[in-house]
């Protein structure tokens, strides 16, 4: 009879400490790595929970069977559990101990891996995909998904204890406008028509408020056919959270606690609490993006009134045709060299600057290409404006439109790591609030919403809906944490008139509005409570708690940037039948 029909498992291979020396033992795991010193045979065997060092003495039965293992070879080993004396592994949760093996029985062999299963593995990134289950043993990959499951427990832990229902929404429905395109479904019954698979759960949600279920929550699958980055995958989780009765404060103390409570058990860090709050407006202006990353200070100040006296005429002529000159200050940068500030000017250009204007900060007064342009009253102007010192580098980008903002925004992301490498791995979370609740689609002539077209208007910027749609501010709130958004809700709107007066704004006429969402503007006719809420993007919040750099890296099997999955080669063709019964037919 085969020893592991014998035998059970006692331990996980990361569990064994100290105090278990003198213990009989039954491990079963993957060969890690062996080292062979001709007396003994030490072999690291590993398992999520971790890895044990097992000893083979030369001349033992275990250590002809122990001599023939190979890498990620599976085994299951019985020995007694030794303590290493002197020779503790500091680096190992298991380091006070090893194992002396003296049964052993190879459960199954495997093929030589493509690529080393370890943390520091250099395999390229398509190769760890198509072999992602061996890219999952690597013990960094399998830290994340244990803190990504955490993340769950946690969500669902909080908010059951704060009198949430965790409720479902189907993924096959009518098409939700959610900015993104939808990722469609043929149906077989009803030949011609489509479901659409949900970008996320908002229209439910908000029926679900109507329907009486206030405090619903869902780790909900969202899916979204646009172009994917770092921290965009077709298709995602969400904690999707909906409450009725509440205003902005109450939906952001509850994010807020359940925020501490994930941040604490992932990373053991307190989040200090009030988050704090910024407008849409101080973002922009100050940090260049909606998702401003608070880590670095260097904020972006205005410096038009100054430049607008000097003789520096490329900045006048920008100013005098109602651009706008801004910069920020890069702490003690002054030595950077010529190559260095090209670099940084070429980095601008990327985002549609014209260019760069530098000025080092000196004990009395600016040095740089355009300080000849500047009397020494205005280069101490600039100094104060800038709130700089010896030794500073000063940074400026003139233009229009937003331009100026979008490349300062990004100069300072860039920068910010660099001058301060210490604060790189702080959590500066933050609210935006006061979105506006239209843009501009320049393509399509028409405005669209920002959030979404279900989101309530300020109150008090309701009279300019139809004659200043631009100007009016949303009950739209995100929260990001160090630049990265990581969820974004509002406050609903639940009058089936003041839905429509915001559809007129966007041009969807009623005719349109009814056949989309008809069913939403007749649930708002029986009695909808008022009610708001968010979506925290989960795979983003363990992302950034995981120090990961890119969401594939939290994800269990994640698609590439070009939405295609290696190990499995979807997407794929399908056979000709499949497309008949569908009643599809390809375009050659
Ligand atoms: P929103 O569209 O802002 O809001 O999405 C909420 C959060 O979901 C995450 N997210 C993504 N994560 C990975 N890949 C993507 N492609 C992707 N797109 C979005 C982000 C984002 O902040 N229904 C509303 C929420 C509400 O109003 O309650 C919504 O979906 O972290």
């Amino acid at each position: 009879m085969d020893f592991v029909e014998q035998i059970r498992r006692t331990h996980r291979c990361g569990e064994l400490r100290g105090k278990d020396a003198g213990t009989r033992v039954v491990l079963m795991g993957w060969v890690h790595g062996a080292r062979d010193l001709g007396a003994q045979l030490f072999v690291l065997l590993r398992d999520r929970s971790g890895q044990t060092q097992l000893r083979f003495d030369r001349g033992s039965e275990a250590h002809s069977v122990g001599a023939t293992l190979r890498q990620e070879w599976v085994v299951a080993v019985e020995g007694e559990v030794v303590s290493r004396g002197g020779n503790v592994n500091k680096d190992m949760a298991t380091g006070e101990i090893e194992v002396v093996v003296d049964r052993v029985q190879v459960l199954n062999q495997a093929a030589t891996p493509p690529f080393v299963i370890r943390d520091d593995v250099d395999a390229s990134e398509e190769l760890r995909l198509k072999y992602r289950y061996l890219d999952l043993r690597r013990p960094i990959l399998q830290d994340r998904l244990i803190k990504r499951a955490v993340v769950a427990r946690v969500t669902r832990r909080h908010l059951d204890g704060r009198g949430f229902l965790e409720l479902e929404t189907p993924t096959f429905i009518k098409s939700t406008p959610e900015g993104a395109r939808d990722f469609l479904v043929p149906s077989r019954l009803q030949k011609g028509s489509f479901y659409a698979l949900p970008q996320s759960p908002q229209l439910f949600k908000q029926i679900f408020m109507v329907a009486g279920f206030d405090r619903y929550f869902q780790i909900a699958r969202c899916y979204r056919d646009e172009d994917l980055r770092a921290d965009r995958q077709p298709e995602f989780t969400q904690v999707d959270i909906e409450m009725s009765f509440v205003n902005e404060d109450d939906v952001m103390d509850l994010v807020e606690g359940l925020m501490a409570d994930i941040v604490e058990e992932v990373t053991g860090q307190t989040l200090v609490r009030p988050i704090p709050r910024i407008t849409y407006d101080t973002a922009m202006n100050l940090y260049g993006r909606d998702a401003p990353d608070l880590r670095f200070g260097m904020p972006i100040t205005d410096v038009g009134t100054i430049f607008a006296q000097t003789e520096f005429s490329v900045f006048k002529a920008i100013l005098a045709s109602g651009g706008t000159t801004r910069g920020i200050r890069v702490s003690k940068a002054s030595e950077k060299s010529r190559k260095e500030i090209d670099a940084l000017t070429a980095f601008v250009q990327g985002y549609g600057a014209k260019g760069l204007v530098w000025l080092k900060v000196l004990e009395d007064g600016v040095s740089g290409p355009a300080a000849k342009f500047l009397d020494a009253d205005q280069q101490r102007s600039l100094v104060e404006a800038m709130d700089a010192k010896n030794g500073d580098l000063l940074l400026f980008v003139g233009g229009h439109g937003k331009t100026v903002l979008l490349a300062l925004g990004q100069l300072r992301m860039k920068l910010g790591p660099e001058v301060y490498p210490d604060r790189a791995k702080n959590f500066a979370f933050c609210w935006v609030t006061d979105f506006p609740m239209f843009e501009l689609d320049e393509e399509a002539g028409r405005f669209v919403a920002m959030h979404h077209p279900f989101t309530q208007p300020k109150p008090q910027d309701l009279a300019r809906l139809e004659i200043d749609p631009g100007s009016v501010k949303a009950r739209a709130y995100d929260i990001v944490l160090n630049g990265v958004e990581l969820g974004g809700g509002s406050i609903r709107i639940s009058t089936p008139d003041l839905q429509q007066r915001i559809f007129d704004a966007m041009q969807i006429s009623p005719e349109e509005a009814k056949a989309k969402f008809g069913f939403l503007l007749e649930a708002f006719t029986y009695g909808a409570p008022p009610h708001g809420g968010l979506a925290l993007g989960m795979d983003r919040v363990v992302m950034m708690l995981t120090g990961a750099s890119s969401i594939r890296d939290v994800i269990a099997f994640p698609k590439t940037t070009s939405g295609t999955c290696l190990m499995t080669g979807s997407p794929s063709e399908v056979d000709s039948r499949q497309l008949l019964d569908l009643g599809l037919k390809l375009e050659s």
